[in-house]
């Protein structure tokens, strides 16, 4: 159908546009699709008129979304990435989990979750190729807000080598090194074994790197390590759990460190028996999440491959 109808003028001037473009846009059934593109074109009229971009500045905006998309393949999501470091992804992770019925707080999927990571047993080592830095044990509880433990909830666990890379990035790991899936036991426990998380940068060979470097923009992620903890009639919990320095959790690139996800990552300088084979100095952390009753889903994974 169409909205511009006959006896209706013809654009003239700036203020005539954005009336005549939300005309056009209000048919269609469905209403939450209607109420997301109006308030979005409204919204970027006025950004536009605001702002009044030159025709070589808005040539080169849209060049800059298409490198986008070049940019993305099966082992790199440019498009996450800018969502991140622009801070959108932020607050859209905000508006959806609050935290605010006891569960833990969640914190951005990021580009790098691949999905399908090989099923562990809970203390095998995650670590499947030669990788610096020192041992981690990582070991917790995955309990509903009441503090109940869950039997069965998976933990899809991936972090960065501490070179700066993951796998899908660097062709010298192991396919799925620093990756694994484990289960908890019938007191809701999980353990593995890791190296310590390093911060790294993240990609800055894309038209992200060009608007960081533009912005005098510092490309770094303090260390972390990523969790998808899922268990049936509970909301899916997307984290990170962070072992870093005050000073990097607040230049984090991508606006995700927040003080409730921060570990306790404890040095080991000797020997412990409970850690039967630890080597010193090693790392222990203990970390126990907390799901909402909700429905359990996985996200899509941004990429789904390795480079080379
Ligand atoms: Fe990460």
């Amino acid at each position: 159908m169409n909205h511009i109808g006959i006896g209706q003028k013809l654009i003239s001037k700036v203020e005539d546009v954005t009336p005549v473009v939300l005309r056009a846009m209000a048919g269609g059934s469905d209403r939450r699709l209607r109420d997301l593109v109006t308030s979005l074109v409204s919204h970027l009229h006025q950004f536009v008129i605001e702002t009044k971009p030159t025709e070589a500045e808005f040539e080169y905006g849209l060049r800059w979304i298409a490198a986008l998309g070049h940019h993305t393949n099966d082992f790199n999501n440019e498009v996450v990435l800018a969502a991140d470091v622009l801070g959108i992804s932020t607050l859209i992770d905000l508006i959806n989990n609050d935290g605010m019925q006891g569960e833990t707080m969640s914190a951005l999927l990021g580009p790098f979750y691949r999905g399908e990571s090989p099923l562990c047993a809970s203390g095998d080592c995650i670590a499947r190729s030669a990788t610096p830095g020192p041992a981690l044990h990582f070991s917790g509880r995955v309990v509903d807000v009441d503090g109940t433990p869950i039997e069965g909830a998976a933990l899809d666990v991936w972090q960065a080598s501490p070179v700066g890379l993951y796998e899908n990035q660097d062709e010298t790991q192991e396919d799925f090194n620093l990756r694994g899936r484990f289960r908890t036991d019938a007191e809701g426990r999980f353990h593995f074994v890791s190296v310590k998380p390093a911060g790294y940068p993240v990609p800055t060979d894309g038209p992200v790197g060009d608007l960081l470097r533009a912005q005098k923009r510092m490309p770094m992620r303090p260390a972390h390590i990523h969790f998808i903890v899922s268990a049936p009639g509970h909301k899916t919990l997307i984290t990170q759990i962070f072992a870093d320095s005050h000073e990097a959790l607040v230049g984090d690139v991508v606006f995700g460190a927040k003080q409730q996800i921060v570990g306790d990552f404890v040095r080991h300088d000797a020997t412990d028996p409970a850690y039967p084979g630890a080597e010193p100095p090693f790392y222990t952390c203990h970390y126990e999440f907390r799901l909402v009753e909700g429905v359990s889903s996985m996200p899509v994974p941004p990429i789904s491959g390795k480079k080379g």
